[in-house]
């Protein structure tokens, strides 16, 4: 399983730790076989829900000007992830599939480098 590259790494070790796991689970999505496919497609968004949900936990420690915008992205992201599995389940596969491909990857490393690494700067700042 591949690791989370450096350049994606904010130095915050919870955040850190998240991304790292969303990498793994991504990662075995992409290179799942057709009947494995919602089974990894699911354990994506568990993780994301999850994800998203301590991120969201720890900008209510901070005041953080982005939080709605954030949250937002985050809610986004969700219903398209969720969108897509619904793709899987009708047997629109090939859909489903373009979207990891082309998208979630895309997705992932710009909400990262833009959204979380400004959330690890405020949580930094306010050590
Ligand atoms: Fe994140
Ligand atoms: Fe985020």
């Amino acid at each position: 399983m591949s690791q989370l590259p450096d350049a994606l790494k904010v130095g915050v070790d919870s955040i850190d730790q998240r991304h790292e796991e969303f990498w793994g689970l991504f990662e075995a999505l992409k290179n799942a076989s057709d009947s494995d496919f919602s089974a990894a497609f699911d354990a994506v968004i568990l993780h994301t829900q999850r994800h998203f949900a301590e991120e969201e936990a720890d900008m209510e420690h901070l005041v953080y000007a982005n939080k709605a915008e954030h949250k937002q992205e985050h809610q986004k992201a969700l219903d398209e992830m969720n969108y897509f599995r619904e793709k899987v389940s009708s047997k629109k596969l090939i859909f489903a599939k373009a979207y990891v491909k082309d998208r979630l990857g895309d997705w992932f490393r710009t909400h990262l480098l833009n959204m979380d690494s400004d959330l690890a700067r405020m949580i930094i700042l306010s050590r």
